[in-house]
């Protein structure tokens, strides 16, 4: 419902504290602030934080679903993107919004579909047991850093398509460096005067050299020809932008930033999850000779309920918009919040509890109670792929080796980068 010309009405409830108290409770106690905000004001509340400003928290799925299915005129993602414009490049699919994304978001989808990333399970298999070869036995290691090497190597070779084992390890590194954003980097994509300050330039440096090195590698695939018969990702968007090397690069820096840290983190904690529950450990070891386990899969879908590594996603009002009982101004940020749906008793009966099986018994109250991977016309587009991956490697490292975590607690949850993480960075040995 658009709302113009009505008088300026209350927003939902929040806690009567300056942004200046709000940001720090948020950014370093998100697990304890978010549920206890809920449980004080309902699933609909609102909170004053840098760099967002205010910023209504929507915890119910059927407002969930008004945001996911609203017009991409009204609801804006990519605006909140901007300050990532100088590593992404501007034609990136996370920076636009409205026809221009739904033109790059189209251009990507078949890349994406279904039976082409089915396509390169052989590979990441083949990528991971090269990884797992190299991991020690019987001392503990944090596994989530192997998972970033893997998920980085597997991206390297399965998105831009790098075959050459010399030329995929430069790559891998100098991607590892861009990807490594610090907050002291963010200055840099604030301002251009700022930027040319060191420290800052530091992470333009490192851009430029992943920017040579993915240039070269759209050379080579343009000279080696073919494009139509290759599987990676790199040939379908040079294929679809008729050559535009520029747009594909965008977007490959894009793939890179959200589908390498997501993937590893998901991965860290569906290790961490399942080495505390031993009974779900066995089932999955049971499963390991079977191609298409489907408790492996409900698995990856229980890790990403129970511990999502992205706790909520974003979108700017562009008009004044009825959301629910509430009239919300236009400028505000209404955030669908995946961590607490993903804890709801009443939508995940006992949802604290790790129990893959609730997915094997047709569980699921509602399309917007699991939403890990975001909704609407911006859900994730390597969403298959993330979950093809997760079962994937699981699968394999658990064919090659039996992990244990030597110290039984859990792992607490905390922010890195914009991923949550395990706290001890999943310590497993391998045996
Ligand atoms: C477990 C792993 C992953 C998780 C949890 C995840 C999660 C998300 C989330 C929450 C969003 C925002 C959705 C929204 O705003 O509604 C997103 C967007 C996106 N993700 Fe992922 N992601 C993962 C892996 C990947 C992978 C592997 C790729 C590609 C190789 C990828 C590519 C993208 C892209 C391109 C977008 C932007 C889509 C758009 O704006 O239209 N993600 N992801």
């Amino acid at each position: 419902m658009r709302l113009r010309d009505r008088p300026a009405s209350p927003l939902p409830p929040g806690p009567p504290l300056p942004l200046l108290a709000q940001t720090p409770l948020l950014w370093l106690h998100r697990h304890r602030f978010l549920p206890a905000m809920r449980r004080r004001y309902g699933d609909v509340f609102t909170l004053h934080i840098a760099p967002v400003g205010t910023a209504v928290y929507l915890a119910d799925p059927l407002l969930v679903k008004q945001v996911f299915q609203g017009s991409t005129a009204i609801y804006h993602a990519g605006e909140g993107n901007q300050i990532l414009g100088a590593i992404l490049g501007r034609r990136s699919v996370l920076l636009l919004d409205e026809e221009e994304h739904l033109g790059e978001r189209r251009r990507m989808l078949p890349a994406f579909h279904g039976e082409r990333v089915a396509r390169t399970v052989e590979l990441m298999a083949g990528l991971t047991r090269a990884e797992v070869a190299r991991w020690p036995r019987h001392e503990p290691f944090a596994l989530h850093e192997r998972m970033r090497v893997l998920t980085l190597a597997i991206i390297v070779r399965v998105v831009f398509g790098v075959t050459d084992p010399a030329r995929a390890t430069a790559l891998a590194a100098a991607l590892t460096d861009v990807t490594d954003i610090k907050p002291w980097h963010m200055p840099a994509f604030a301002s251009e005067r700022v930027a040319a300050a060191a420290p800052w330039r530091v992470l333009r440096r490192r851009r430029a050299v992943a920017d040579r090195l993915i240039a070269q590698e759209v050379e080579h695939h343009l000279a080696a020809g073919g494009l139509e018969e290759r599987d990676d990702v790199l040939s379908m968007l040079l294929l679809s932008a008729d050559g535009d090397a520029t747009a594909a690069r965008d977007q490959l820096m894009t793939l890179l930033l959200a589908g390498h840290e997501t993937t590893a983190s998901g991965l860290a904690w569906t290790f961490e999850r399942l080495l505390r529950h031993p009974a779900q450990l066995a089932r999955v070891q049971a499963g390991l000779g079977d191609d298409r386990d489907p408790y492996r899969d409900a698995v990856v879908k229980e890790s990403l309920r129970v511990r999502p590594v992205i706790h909520d996603v974003a979108r700017r009002l562009t008009e004044p918009v009825q959301v629910g009982k509430w009239p919300l101004p236009e400028g505000t940020v209404v955030l669908p919040s995946i961590g607490l749906l993903h804890a709801d008793d009443r939508l995940h009966p006992d949802a604290a509890a790790f129990r893959p099986e609730r997915w094997l018994e047709g569980g699921e109250s509602s399309p917007y109670a699991w939403i890990p991977f975001g909704g609407g016309t911006r859900r994730c587009l390597g969403a298959t792929f993330a979950t093809t991956e997760m079962a994937t490697v699981l699968r394999t490292v658990l064919q090659e080796v039996t992990l244990h975590a030597p110290d039984p607690a859990d792992e607490p949850q905390r922010m890195s980068h914009i991923t949550i993480v395990p706290t001890r960075g999943t310590l497993v040995e391998a045996a």
